[in-house]
């Protein structure tokens, strides 16, 4: 019997590895991100420079080893899975030890009947993470002799050095998950918000949607066509496409009275219907104080809430901005939502063509509208009569 398990103390400490090489592999595979890229790294160069004749990257599957890869002189279990105790490295991660064995014939952790038949005389066997190991990393040789003390020592910081990488993707994949969690909170969050609006006002559900896909498509219009192209990159269109539903949020505090009057709304009861772009503005930058750090999102949705009334020529509210002060969100929004009115039938007056619509907001180019943004849109009308027949309001 033989045994040599862990016990690195008192060895000289020479290293025969290029220097370069080394710290190469060591730097790749703590820069792995994945199973594959661990795999890839050891078959680059750990064999060659351990001057091992094999080696296998084992993962811990439960009570069984996964034989993830294998880089060998011959066959050994490449891509097979062994029961714990049917392999060496099943003895290593248990017990979360470093395991030398100069001859497999004379050791008893060795389960024989695995290694008949194999070129595999002397082995170490390096546990991947000390604490809870999640892989083992095996190096074998042909010859029945002690494995020198560099290859060891250079298997293990090896080892070190995939335990890293591993702990690194399992965060990656976890900051992953909860981003993309987030992200799902907030859209549910977003329509839950909008249809509330909705649900209060004589526009439907429908009207939410189509603006939502007009702002997208004029949008990427204006991009195309190089207006305002440099405010429009494809995450700010993505943006103004997902903050466009929460325009009319500040209509939630409006009384129904002004707000589900059927006739013409009286100066007074006008001004109370104005207040939902300060109010939607207010509720929005709410949210945002609660967020406590910038969110895009909330602050394309605070900026559209807030301008979709403003005129280009200064006589919308709330704050009669003028032109480009304007901010693109709103200059956008408030076409697309002009637009969605005037096509769309209402409890107190009929749908208009489209047609007569685009010749309206042509006409309001320059004393309503931006129009830079107008010349786009009325080249591109026909997809706004496209996205509003995708999405009618059917009774
Ligand atoms: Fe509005
Ligand atoms: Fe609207």
């Amino acid at each position: 019997m033989n045994q040599t398990s862990g016990k690195m103390d008192g060895l000289v400490n020479q290293n025969p590895f290029p220097a370069n090489r080394v710290d190469d592999l060591i730097l790749q595979m703590s820069m792995a991100r994945g199973i594959d890229g661990i795999i890839t790294v050891l078959r680059q160069s750990a064999r060659d420079l351990i001057g091992a004749d094999g080696v296998s990257f084992v993962l811990r599957e439960n009570d069984r080893c996964y034989y993830a890869d294998d880089d060998a002189v011959a066959p050994l279990w490449n891509d097979r899975r062994l029961p714990s105790e049917s392999c060496i490295s099943g003895w290593a991660m248990k017990h979360g030890e470093l395991v030398v064995i100069e001859d497999i014939a004379r050791d008893d952790r060795i389960p024989h009947a695995a290694y008949q038949g194999t070129f595999v005389k002397s082995l170490v066997v390096v546990p991947v993470r000390k604490e809870d190991p999640v892989g083992a990393i095996e190096a074998y040789w042909a010859k029945a002799e002690r494995p020198s003390e560099e290859s060891v020592r250079l298997l293990q910081r090896i080892a070190n050095s995939a335990a890293v990488a591993m702990t690194n993707v399992a965060l990656i994949n976890a900051l992953a998950a909860a981003k993309e969690e987030a992200a799902r909170a907030r859209d549910a969050l977003i329509l839950a918000m909008a249809s509330l609006a909705e649900t209060r006002d004589y526009e439907t559900g429908n009207h939410i949607r189509r603006t939502q896909h007009y702002v997208r498509a004029l949008a990427e219009a204006l991009k195309e066509q190089g207006v305002y192209a440099e405010e429009l990159s494809d995450e700010a269109i993505d943006l103004l496409h997902k903050s466009a539903p929460l325009h009319d949020i500040g209509k939630v505090g409006i009384p129904d009275s002004v707000l589900l009057k059927p006739g013409k709304l009286d100066p007074k009861e006008y001004e109370v219907m104005k207040s939902h772009a300060e109010l939607g503005r207010a509720a929005i930058a709410t949210a945002e104080r609660y967020m406590g750090s910038a969110t895009p999102f909330l602050s394309v949705a605070r900026e559209i809430a807030h301008t979709h009334h403003e005129k280009w020529n200064g006589t919308g509210y709330p704050r009669g901005l003028q032109g480009e002060d304007i901010p693109i969100g709103g200059r956008i929004m408030a076409i697309a939502d002009a637009y969605d009115a005037l096509v769309s039938e209402r409890i107190y007056k009929p749908a208009m063509s489209h047609d007569e619509a685009v010749d309206i907001i042509v006409r309001d180019a320059g004393t309503h509208f931006d129009p830079g943004l107008v010349e786009v849109f009325a080249k591109i009308a026909p997809r706004f009569k496209e996205i509003h027949g995708q999405f009618t309001d059917k009774e």
